[in-house]
């Protein structure tokens, strides 16, 4: 279990028992190298020189980075002044705290600072927020700066118009004794090393600096291509880049425990991809996940075949019940927000690598047992002439919904062969996709789509589809069958294109009555899944109304996705055992305790009874405030707790 007694490597100094101690817990070999020292500044002349500018107004703005170095400050200051006096010449300026700990640095003084640059504060952190709060343009700014000199942030400050004085409080050196550290480089250069942690860029620099005196830096960062290095936030990781590597893995919030307790779960997976992507002479010091590589396409197609999802699809007998969720990549994860930060929603669709990139991402950090194509249920709309917009906090909107029968007549005849982004992102996800891990494809289910063309966005009550549908039933049957051959085009590209199953979402299609499912829906859903190219897996997926599920079923579909107002055993024995089913778990039970998912988990494996068939899954999909690590937790609880 967890590190599997493979060799971790710390670097921490001050903190190295207590990482240790987590690594060894997690089922690791710990070996540390404390890579750091501190220097306290006895007679911090340069504090003392502050202090006295401080009281005479000679500062406007006081940046304060670091907890321990805004505390160390106070007590070089106190070495000649009143605590009391220090206070009060804070108290004349704008105080920018970096992140909580020089917040809590402040209240021991007394004191609530003027500005709180939010996480992960990073020097541009600081900057965007003094932009927005306090703009720094012609003001005297003091930096507080502990251990290594942040160059960019005085830049930017002193392009912003700043006159900058740094307050160097505290360094960093060498420890004594580099007995450890160099021992630590010999066994990462020589390959006895399996993850390498690192929790400060100061860490990788002077790991650096020691090798590059040594001679040993050159085979250092060879030994590093098969170390999986797991860096706890964005400033490590960007002094894990300045030596020339890259960070593997980074958690979803820094801390240490959440670092070693991640890469116990996952790093095994991670560790065994590097290594085999640099067997494979992959460059594994500037990868991204798609340029994985995984070996000879005949094994590929044999080891996705003989996967325990594929199986169940087949209904056929596996060591594990299967898991996967829908929506797994997405806003509820760190890496999802900080690449959207920077690429809007419909741009990351039509950019093949990065939605490939994302898709990948989603399993690594899940443990998913299949992976599902990043894109979107309404990206069909586009080439039919219908004008997407994906709004913030809104969701999608279209500008010109289809209310008549002129409109639909108005739409483009399209193929579905239209959304060659959709295909390319397959075809790049599939070759760097773990062959034992499925990939699937999807679409919205004709009904579905046509509800966001109708009402023009989402709805509660679908009055205008609905409307369109008992009012004008030859328009709506023409809407229903263009938009099917479309999908049905669409599906089979996706196919083509390397999707192992394909999933059809009726998220809306509840709101109807078995009666109007039946004459309004039901045909078109049959004849779209009679036209997928066999014998690829159809998962068919629908909420809201239970009532529906047989007419689902004669609809078509391998798999019937269930949501979570069924029991699981009810809706399986009314279905019957020629289907294999998928889904059941509230997305709500994840915002329960780990001990009360495993409980859920346990309750639907139960329902299930080991019936060979059964993808576990939620009843619709993980909510953007999900906790990552309770996804996790479901993953690991559903194989843990179905292994055979
Ligand atoms: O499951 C996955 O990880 C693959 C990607 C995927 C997305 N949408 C990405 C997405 C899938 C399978 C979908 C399907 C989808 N899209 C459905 C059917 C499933 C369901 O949830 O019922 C529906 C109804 C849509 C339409 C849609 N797309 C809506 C209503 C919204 C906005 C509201 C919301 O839930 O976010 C989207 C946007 C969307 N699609 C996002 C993602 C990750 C969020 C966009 C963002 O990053 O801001």
């Amino acid at each position: 279990m967890g590190f599997d007694g493979r060799r971790v490597v710390s670097f921490e100094s001050r903190r190295a028992q207590e990482m240790a101690d987590l690594v060894a817990r997690q089922g690791g070999a710990p070996l540390s190298a404390p890579t750091m020292r501190e220097i306290p500044v006895e007679q911090n002349a340069e504090a003392l020189a502050f202090a006295e500018r401080l009281f005479g107004g000679g500062f406007d703005v006081v940046l304060l980075l670091t907890g321990v170095g805004t505390r160390m400050l106070a007590k070089a200051v106190e070495t000649k002044y009143s605590r009391e006096r220090f206070a009060e010449g804070l108290k004349g300026v704008v105080t920018v705290a970096r992140g909580p700990k020089p917040v809590a640095a402040l209240r021991e003084m007394g004191l609530k600072p003027t500005v709180l640059v939010p996480e992960p504060n990073t020097w541009r952190d600081v900057l965007t927020t003094l932009d927005r709060q306090s703009p720094v343009a012609g003001k005297r700014v003091a930096v507080q700066e502990y251990g290594q000199p942040n160059p960019e942030l005085i830049e930017g400050l002193k392009g912003r118009g700043a006159e900058v004085t740094a307050v160097p409080v505290y360094q960093w050196a060498l420890p004594e004794d580099l007995g450890p550290l160099r021992h630590a480089i010999r066994e990462i250069a020589g390959g006895r090393a399996d993850f390498a942690l690192f929790t400060s860029a100061t860490q990788a620099r002077h790991l650096f600096q020691v090798a590059e005196a040594d001679g040993t830096a050159g085979a250092l960062r060879e030994g590093f291509r098969r170390v999986c290095i797991g860096s706890i936030g964005p400033i490590a990781s960007e002094g894990i880049l300045a030596e020339g590597l890259k960070a593997d893995y980074e958690p979803d919030s820094p801390h240490m425990g959440e670092l070693v307790r991640d890469l116990a779960r996952r790093g095994g997976d991670l560790l065994h991809k590097k290594r085999t992507a640099h067997e494979g002479g992959i460059d594994t010091h500037g990868w991204r996940r798609v340029d994985m590589a995984w070996g000879a396409e005949a094994e590929r197609r044999a080891a996705t075949a003989d996967s325990a999802f594929m199986k169940a699809c087949r209904r056929e007998k596996a060591d594990y019940t299967p898991i996967w969720l829908m929506r797994q990549a997405g806003r509820y994860q760190r890496e999802y927000r900080e690449l959207r930060a920077t690429v809007p929603f419909l741009d990351l669709c039509k950019t093949p690598d990065l939605a490939a990139e994302v898709t990948l991402m989603a399993v690594d950090r899940l443990g998913a047992d299949a992976a599902i194509i990043f894109a979107d249920i309404l990206l069909v709309l586009e080439p039919m002439g219908v004008d997407l917009e994906f709004s913030k906090g809104e969701g999608p909107v279209i500008h010109n919904p289809v209310r008549t029968a002129q409109d639909v007549d108005r739409l483009r005849e399209v193929t579905g062969e239209e959304l060659g982004y959709v295909f390319e992102a397959l075809r790049v996800t599939r070759r760097a996709l773990r062959p034992d891990i499925p990939l699937i494809g999807f679409a919205g289910a004709p009904f579905t789509v046509a509800s966001y063309a109708v009402e023009g966005g989402g709805s509660r009550h679908y009055e205008h589809t609905k409307g369109l549908m008992y009012r004008d039933k030859g328009a709506w049957d023409a809407l229903m069958e263009r938009l099917t051959r479309l999908l049905t085009g669409y599906l089979n590209a996706q196919i083509a294109a390397g999707a192992d199953a394909v999933q059809l979402f009726d998220s809306w299609v509840g709101c109807l009555s078995p009666d109007d499912y039946a004459a309004f829906v039901l045909p078109h859903m049959k004849r779209l899944i009679d036209g997928l190219k066999k014998p690829t897996p159809v998962l068919h997926f629908g909420t809201g109304n239970p009532s529906l599920l047989e007419l689902m079923k004669q609809a078509g579909g391998d798999v019937i996705g269930l949501d979570w107002r069924v029991d699981l055993a009810d809706a399986w024995a009314r279905l019957g055992d020629d289907v294999a089913v998928m889904g059941n778990l509230d997305p709500i039970a994840l915002f329960a305790s780990p001990n009360e998912i495993r409980r859920q988990a346990q309750r639907i494996l139960d329902k299930a009874a080991g019936r060979p068939g059964h993808i576990f899954n939620l009843g619709h999909g993980i909510l953007p405030g999900a906790s990552p690590d309770h996804v996790a937790v479901l993953v690991d609880a559903v194989h843990e707790l179905s292994a055979r």
